[in-house]
């Protein structure tokens, strides 16, 4: 309507200004036609009026005359009539001829020229005629005709010409403001196909929709100023901002205007535990808890996960929901309980037993069982219904993590179509050959597809996961954009790094480094200048922590001056301890360190301290302060926040970091010394260059990991995630289309 009001009205305009300009035009031609009329009409009175007139004449009844012609000129338009015998003789006239229209003044009238006549009575036409017949001459005859209808039917004609025009107007606009519609709806609908990549990805002859040519041209164009809009905006905005629980909070408040935020994992952030008439709260040892906690702190919002501590029950309100961190409440837990025979299946089962070895290059062989499938899909369903129940408003944004909850974007799609759901996938993604060993492969895809967002830590993994898709799925893959559109949805494979909170929280900092350097010592029974080592694991046998005892055991044998002057502290947190493997590799761990530690023990403090026990985060940071050096010697990690932790730790800018080449920390932090944990001798080479590190040098290294670990926080990672969200809600908008991309 407004576009139709913008495009009547100064076509109206328009069109009236021509017709005043028009309007002088058509007056001048109308009397123009008049007076032709007039004089033809005159000469017509003149022949008439002839013989009467002679006649009179001849009988000198002039008196006659003026009567006769008083009687002529009753007709409304001829308003007098004027007989001239002599240039120098009286008018016999009507009644109506002007007192200054004299015999004399005639032959002026005889020019060529208009014959206008202003009178005091008004416009006037004068025609003179010489009246001649077979007798000669008789005289001269004015005829004066009133030419105040001229005017009058001017104004009309002026009135017809301005309604003529408006008429044309509306009727054009009318015409064209449909014509238009019908067009803008066409072409609106073009152009949303062509964001939409439609037009783009028609398939001849598989798809129903009509193809649309003439956007073909400008359709790649158009996608590709938009990504680079977008992306320009994005790399601005990052590079601009400072990463802080703050700016986490601007970003939901402000692009994702205050949405309501859902996370869902398996394991959750606060434990609590009985421990005889008291109930202690425990913080896991688990990347995912590290990175999301510190989000939630910053966001609120509910964060879903299974409730497994011995006294989870006890705390929680009658909606199983507790407020934490407990020292200072922000957001909710809502814990799910989950029956034994669920824990076996879905946890121990399906996701540890098959997803993770498959997904981990560690060459432990997966075990996928039927019963254990059954049960991971209905916890994930439980958990999917779980979250529409925590859902506030129709369109939450949702952020599920890990490999437990494949099939979740599924399910909660299903339910909440309008919910933003963002999936992180914390382990790596194996490369086509090697996930299709999972017989539910395509059911764990579908399920992940889901998710608008799905993200991975490293290219790598985005890359075997399209590989994946291309192989296994009928899903169309854009490899320029890494979207997959599948059964008509959108989803967004991207890379976000995950890391850490930064600065890390201050009571983590809080002991002086000298202190943590004498009381780790100390507790440990080692001399006050013994070199240390720390490894920070869970018990699990991708962290290879083999590897690494085989490395300290390589670095002694060659280097036997270190004996008794270098010991490696082990933090071994308890894992999945109900698996046969995870139960072999303790014992094998336990083994391997006995038999190294008899090996070179006599010699002074055994160069190996395993710790099998849960440590709670401050601890962990003491033995990071303490240590010389930390030791990430992962198989095969998605990322390892081990490795960010121990340079968070550092505010001496000392210490050095022997990190694995496969984890994808080792992309992000080249200072660190990167090794291949199966090159024993390479390992060990790297503890000696370790230990024997100028403090310059490990000042320059540390400095750089630290810049690279502020500036690439945790707050970041999030942050990321949820401004491409807020990019793909606008994005969504603008195309008319779900949070999917779905129209
Ligand atoms: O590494 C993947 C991951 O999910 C981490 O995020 C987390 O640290 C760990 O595995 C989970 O271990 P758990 O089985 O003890 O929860």
């Amino acid at each position: 309507m407004r576009l139709a009001l913008r495009f009547v009205l100064p076509l109206v305009l328009a069109l009236t200004g021509v017709a005043y300009a028009l309007v002088p035009l058509v007056d001048q031609l109308t009397l123009r036609w008049f007076v032709r009329d007039l004089d033809m009409r005159s000469t017509l009175i003149a022949d008439t009026l002839y013989e009467p007139l002679q006649e009179r004449l001849e009988t000198g009844k002039e008196t006659k005359i003026e009567s006769f012609f008083n009687r002529i000129t009753r007709d409304e338009r001829l308003f007098a009539i004027g007989y001239c015998s002599a240039p120098d003789a009286a008018v016999l006239a009507s009644r109506l001829m002007p007192k200054d229209l004299l015999c004399s003044s005639l032959s002026r009238w005889e020019q060529p020229g208009d014959h206008l006549l202003l009178s005091s009575q008004g416009p006037l036409h004068v025609a003179v005629i010489t009246l001649s017949g077979e007798t000669g001459a008789l005289g001269k005859l004015a005829i004066l005709h009133d030419m105040s209808f001229i005017s009058r039917r001017s104004e009309e004609t002026k009135r017809y010409v301005l309604y003529l025009f408006m008429g044309l107007a509306a009727v054009i606009s009318l015409i064209t403001v449909i014509i238009a519609q019908l067009s803008w709806r066409g072409w609106m609908t073009g152009m949303r196909n062509v964001l939409r990549g439609e037009v783009l990805s028609r398939r001849p002859g598989i798809d129903s929709r009509p193809e649309l040519r003439e956007f073909k041209p400008i359709a790649r164009d158009l996608q590709i100023l938009i990504r680079e809009l977008e992306a320009d905006t994005r790399a601005r905005d990052e590079s601009q901002m400072t990463w802080t629980p703050e700016t986490l909070r601007a970003i939901l408040h402000g692009e994702l205007r205050g949405g309501d935020i859902i996370v869902v994992s398996n394991r959750e952030p606060y434990i609590h535990q009985r421990r005889g008439d008291r109930i202690e709260v425990q913080r896991p040892a688990s990347g995912l808890v590290t990175a999301m906690e510190p989000i939630m702190r910053a966001c609120s919002g509910t964060w879903i996960a299974h409730g497994s501590g011995s006294a989870d029950r006890e705390v929680v309100d009658m909606n199983d929901r507790v407020a934490v961190p407990p020292e200072k409440p922000s957001y909710q837990i809502r814990r799910l309980w989950l029956s034994r025979e669920e824990e076996i299946g879905y946890y121990y089962g399906f996701a540890n037993e098959g997803i993770w070895p498959l997904c981990h290059i560690a060459h432990v062989r997966p075990t996928f069982r039927s019963r254990d499938w059954a049960q991971y899909v209905a916890v994930n369903k439980k958990f999917a219904r779980a979250v529409v129940s925590e859902a506030k408003t129709p369109n939450p944004v949702v952020l599920v993590q890990d490999y437990h909850f494949a099939l979740l974007p599924k399910m909660i799609r299903e339910e909440l179509p309008d919910a933003t759901i963002i999936t992180f996938w914390h382990i790596p993604w194996p490369n086509p050959e090697s996930f299709s060993i999972c017989p539910w492969a395509q059911d764990v895809i579908t399920g992940l597809l889901g998710s608008s967002i799905l993200g991975f830590h490293t290219q790598f993994h985005c890359n075997n996961f399209v590989d994946t898709i291309d192989r296994l799925m009928e899903a169309r893959v854009d490899r320029e954009t890494f979207d997959v559109s599948f059964g008509g949805k959108l989803t967004a494979v991207r890379r976000y790094p995950i890391s850490i909170a930064w600065p890390p929280e201050p009571d983590l900092l809080l002991k002086d480094l000298t202190m943590c350097r004498a009381d780790v010592r100390r507790i440990n029974d080692l001399p006050a200048g013994h070199k240390l080592g720390v490894g920070v694991d869970r018990l699990d046998y991708t962290k290879g922590i083999i590897e690494r005892f085989q490395a300290i055991e390589r670095l002694l044998e060659l280097n036997p001056q270190w004996i008794g002057h270098f010991s490696f502290v082990q933090i071994a947190a308890p894992t999945r301890a109900e698996i046969d493997e995870y139960q072999h590799h303790e014992a094998h761990v336990r083994t391997v360190a006995m038999r190294i530690n008899s090996r070179f023990e006599r010699q002074g403090p055994p160069p190996i301290l395993l710790k099998v026990e849960h440590h709670e985060p401050t601890d962990v940071y003491e033995y990071f302060r303490a240590a010389d050096l930390c030791f990430v010697s992962s198989l095969h990690d998605g990322m390892n926040l081990v490795a960010k932790e121990f340079v968070a730790a550092r505010d001496d800018e000392r210490g050095v970091l022997i990190l694995s080449q496969f984890t994808g920390a080792s992309r992000e932090l080249p200072e660190a010394l990167i090794v291949n944990p199966y090159d024993a001798d390479q390992c060990a080479a790297a503890l000696l260059l370790a230990l024997t590190m100028p403090d310059s040098e490990q000042r320059d290294r540390m400095r750089l990991m630290r810049g690279l670990v502020a500036e690439f926080n945790v707050f970041r990672w999030a942050g990321r995630m949820l401004l491409d969200a807020a990019v793909m809600r606008r994005h969504n908008r603008l195309i008319g289309a779900g949070p999917t991309g779905a129209a």
